[in-house]
């Protein structure tokens, strides 16, 4: 059974001897590794079951650290690292060669982020090097939010769990690159709104779905985030009786279902965003315990994170296309 607990000296000792160990982050818990070792970075591909050809995020303690590893900085990274950094946004930037090529699966560019959970960045700093950091489920299951998210997903294939409680934000880094004329695209709405990124940047930016993201053969990254059993996402009556037989459990965004007695899990009972990004994995995770035959979802406002936070369901969501 994989060990959980607070010793950040033991998670540093394990990752200094080219294992993988489990951190918390404000996002989603990360499945760690020595960015410059590629076998160390190998072990996450395995213990997760993670195509190669997926790139990993390197986490870094300080600004200037992750610069370091870009050959080149847009004056706008410099601009959204000193707004949001540590915090749950990655920059795309052309990589130097230290970063391991399993790190970036052969692209020439280089995830990074500053991650703001206060234990993580304690153990950072205890490094000498980068952490390559997914997220800590196997491939194309739910993220985790919590240590016991980890446990249920990497059980006896991790040797640590660095338990830094819930995850504040409860949704992946956004990410964002640099086109050809430097100007900002962004490759994943998360845990940073949109609106938060164009406040800084003075203008809009626009969505632009990265190749890694697509599926290579067809079909292989459409079960993200899903859970065991169907989910459908829309509106909750209509969906109630387009499903009516089986067990049903159902997750809401700020009110109850109109039959209470279905098993239902609120995201946020007072109808704010940023709680029910906070709550939407620990939510998938409770809905995918229950034994039931299908879960019902409905989308959130389609502003700020809730932006991340349909995408999260529509990946999850049985419907869901490319
Ligand atoms: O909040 C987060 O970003 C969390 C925590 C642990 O930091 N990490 C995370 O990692 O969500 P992961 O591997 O589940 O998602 C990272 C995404 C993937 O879609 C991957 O394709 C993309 O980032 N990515 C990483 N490096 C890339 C690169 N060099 N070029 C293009 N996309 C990249
Ligand atoms: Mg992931």
């Amino acid at each position: 059974m994989t060990e959980t607990g607070t010793d950040f000296r033991k998670a540093a000792a394990l990752l200094e001897a080219g294992k993988v160990v489990a951190v918390p982050t404000e996002t989603v818990y990360g499945l760690a590794a020595n960015a410059t070792d590629a076998d160390a970075v190998l072990k996450i591909f395995e213990a997760k079951q993670r195509p190669q050809f997926n790139p990993l995020i390197v986490h870094v303690p300080e600004t200037a650290q992750a610069f370091d590893y870009a050959l080149a900085v847009p004056d706008a990274a410099h601009r959204l690292a000193a707004a949001f950094w540590p915090g749950p946004l990655t920059l795309l930037l052309p990589k130097k060669n230290v970063i391991s090529d399993l790190v970036t699966a052969g692209s020439d560019r280089v995830a990074l982020r500053v991650p703001a959970h206060p234990l993580f960045r304690t153990l950072l700093k205890q490094l000498s090097f980068p952490l390559a950091a997914p997220s800590a489920n196997r491939s194309g299951s739910i993220s985790p939010t919590r240590a016991s998210h980890v446990q249920q997903s990497l059980d006896g294939r991790i040797p640590y769990i660095l338990d830094g409680g819930e995850s504040a934000v409860g949704l992946e880094s956004t990410i964002v690159g640099f086109d050809a004329a430097d100007q900002p695209v962004l490759y994943r709405v998360g845990g940073l709104s949109p609106e938060a990124i164009e406040a800084v940047l003075g203008h809009s930016i626009s969505l632009q779905h990265q190749p890694a993201e697509h599926p290579v053969a067809p079909g292989q990254l459409r079960v993200h985030y899903a859970p065991d059993v169907p989910l459908y996402l829309g509106d909750l009556n209509f969906l109630s009786q387009q499903h009516p037989s089986g067990k049903t459990v159902i997750i809401c965004f700020r009110n109850p279902p109109v039959d209470p007695i279905i098993p239902h899990f609120m995201l946020a009972p007072e109808g704010d965003l940023e709680t029910a990004a906070k709550n939407l994995f620990t939510a998938l995770h409770w809905a995918n315990s229950q034994a039931a035959d299908q879960i019902l979802a409905e989308p959130v406002p389609e502003t700020g994170l809730g932006l991340a936070i349909n995408d999260r369901l529509r990946r999850a969501s049985v419907n869901y296309e490319f």
